[in-house]
């Protein structure tokens, strides 16, 4: 954008401005805003009441929200937007709103990222490590269950692909709260997972493994991935947003690990961000980097092709590597023993 032939201020201001957007839409799920709209038409009184905030600050907010797009004016007040209703509304089976509080959460580090840089890691707690255990209880749980929102479309994505069948056991290292393996075994009924998760993660794990009545195929161990016995002979390794939470002697260490555990055949699935050779593209996962390095210490979107080498270091050979189709940044890598 030029102006008489100078670079003009506006992308300045717009990379400014973009700050107030997030900010709007963390404090509206927060507050509960699209819930207190739910499926209705609304004045601000009514929802500044239902969010026991006062109607004038509700109104600026809501009309924030109306030039994002996420609801409408209308002549009786407002209401959710298509956007809102499918995915802010908690009454939604789509609701991602716990996601985008664990982002605003994380936007705490985001302030800091200069004094991140600096120090080479997080300023304060971190998300991983001893540090989840510290992690106030909600703060805890919006990591989880934004991890549990987030993963359930790219988890069938990974079921349907990946090369799973004939495969009868798979470790899951730092498996979340579960997601992708009881997807996986879902989508696979010869498969048996082992879930590897650290203490305070593992009761969502448990939770959720019971609640799809896979107490028989998918177990999760309480477990540190980095010191366990990761046993030997499994037909395949799952490794889902792992590598990218750890800085590059720990991810390396790792995969010497798995490659060890693996039986000969055996698959190493890494599922994760990572950005093109260049360390800059794609742009949303080059800046993916930042919130990395602002919560896990050691965290980066690393380029996949360094990921690849790691891998090949481990003994493994690299079989593909492709990009999950767009709202998603991450990738798939497979590699064979
Ligand atoms: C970014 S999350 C990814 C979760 C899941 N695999 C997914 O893709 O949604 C990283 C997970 O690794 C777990 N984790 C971190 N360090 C670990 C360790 N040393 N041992 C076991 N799990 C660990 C964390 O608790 C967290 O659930």
């Amino acid at each position: 954008m030029t102006e008489h032939g100078r670079p003009s201020i506006g992308p300045i201001l717009e990379l400014c401005g973009r700050f107030q957007q997030f900010a709007a839409l963390v404090a509206a799920c927060r507050l509960r805003v699209f819930a207190a709209l739910g499926d209705g038409e609304h004045p601000a009184e009514v929802v500044a009441a239902r969010i026991g905030a006062p109607a004038h600050t509700t109104r600026q907010l809501l009309n924030a929200l109306v030039a994002l797009g996420l609801c409408k004016r209308t002549p009786s007040g407002y209401r959710n937007a298509p956007l809102a209703a499918r995915f802010l509304d908690p009454a939604s089976p789509a609701y991602v709103g716990d996601f985008v509080e664990w982002f605003g959460d994380g936007f705490a580090a985001l302030a800091t990222l200069d004094e991140a840089i600096r120090r080479g890691g997080p300023v304060g707690l971190s998300q991983s490590g001893s540090d989840l255990a510290r992690l106030p209880p909600e703060r805890l749980e919006r990591y989880v269950r934004g991890m549990e929102q987030i993963s359930v479309g790219t988890a069938r994505y990974l079921a349907e692909r990946v090369p799973l069948a004939g495969r009868r056991r798979l470790l899951d290292l730092g498996g979340g709260p579960a997601v992708f393996a009881c997807t996986l075994a879902r989508h696979h009924p010869e498969l048996h997972v082992e879930v590897l998760e650290l203490g305070p993660v593992v009761p969502f794990a448990r939770r959720r493994v019971a609640a799809e009545g896979l107490a028989d195929r998918v177990v999760v161990r309480e477990a540190d991935y980095k010191t366990a016995d990761l046993g030997e002979g499994w037909d395949a390794v799952l490794l889902s947003q792992v590598l990218q939470t750890e800085a590059p002697e720990a991810g390396q260490a790792l995969l010497r690990r798995v490659a060890a555990a693996l039986a000969p055949g055996g698959l190493l699935i890494i599922h994760g961000v990572m950005t093109d050779e260049d360390g800059t593209s794609p742009p949303h996962v080059a800046l993916m980097s930042l919130f990395l390095l602002a919560l896990f210490p050691g965290g980066a979107a690393y380029p996949w092709t360094e990921v690849a080498a790691w891998v090949r270091a481990a003994g493994l050979h690299v079989d593909h590597f492709g990009r999950l189709p767009s709202p998603a940044l991450t990738a798939i890598m497979l590699a064979r023993k």
